[in-house]
């Protein structure tokens, strides 16, 4: 049985303060069964950290840099990351895939050095509303997930979760129906069964992400291929992400 997973992106959001209020509340309210992230601003993260330990809410990053140190002025490695013990780390969310134009060569690459550092890597996939006009939305997702798992041998695969967050979700309060989510999960693990086999395929956590709140949160979550889901705004108010993680409890 699939682990079921629901990650919070707080994206560039909340002060020290608010981010350990925040990280105090989802701890103290986290529902036993789903695997739940917090993934808080990069100055935030031992501040964040300190208020989980000993809790079940694991840390992750929102992004990492693809080498392991050296000269890249403002970056952050995957081994720092764990360093301060973060299990989890975003890759190629879509305001950085889209937003900062970050390509699919150094996704790839990012998603290796992430699983390699020890971390789960959370691949985010999706096609953007044009796309989704033009009929093109499996040959998105398929180039997205074939070129993110590249770098990747398949004795790998148990550290990566995928999300599809179209991008159109994101951020609009226009969520996916149940039924568009379902198929383009249901696409996405058949494509995966095509590069790494049924087992693995079948093991891989799918999220869904985009404009998910505490209301739409169990029809999501009760669609077959839906593991879970990737949070933004709804996870900076903790009664609203708690309702979303107690509704992706089995
Ligand atoms: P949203 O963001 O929940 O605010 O739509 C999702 C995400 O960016 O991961």
């Amino acid at each position: 049985m699939r682990p079921r997973i629901v990650a919070g992106n707080w994206k560039m959001n909340t002060t020290r303060e608010t981010a350990r209020q925040l990280a105090q509340e989802v701890a103290q309210g986290a529902t036993a069964g789903v695997t739940v992230v917090v993934c808080p601003p990069y100055p935030y993260l031992e501040a964040v950290g300190t208020v989980l330990k000993g809790s079940s809410v694991a840390l992750g990053a929102q992004d990492c840099h693809y080498q392991e140190k050296g000269a890249y002025t403002g970056s952050v490695s995957p081994a720092m990351l764990a360093d301060m013990c973060c299990a989890y780390v975003l890759v190629g969310h879509s305001e950085r895939r889209h937003g900062l134009q970050e390509g699919e060569g150094l996704l790839q690459f990012k998603v290796a050095a992430a699983i390699k550092a020890g971390l789960t890597a959370v691949l985010c996939v999706g096609e953007t509303l044009e796309e989704r006009e033009a009929k093109r939305i499996e040959q998105v997702l398929a180039r997205h997930v074939s070129s993110g798992l590249a770098a990747l041998s398949a004795d790998k695969m148990g550290r990566l979760v995928i999300a599809y967050e179209p991008v159109w979700a994101i951020g609009t309060g226009k969520v996916a129906t149940p039924e568009q989510a379902q198929e383009a999960h249901a696409f996405i693990r058949g494509h995966l069964r095509t590069i790494v086999g049924h087992a693995v395929a079948d093991a891989t956590p799918i999220l869904y992400g985009g404009s998910v709140t505490g209301d739409n949160a169990a029809n999501l979550f009760a669609q077959p291929d839906i593991d879970g889901g990737l949070i933004g705004g709804a996870s900076l108010k903790p009664t609203d992400f708690l309702k979303i993680v107690a509704a992706a409890k089995r």
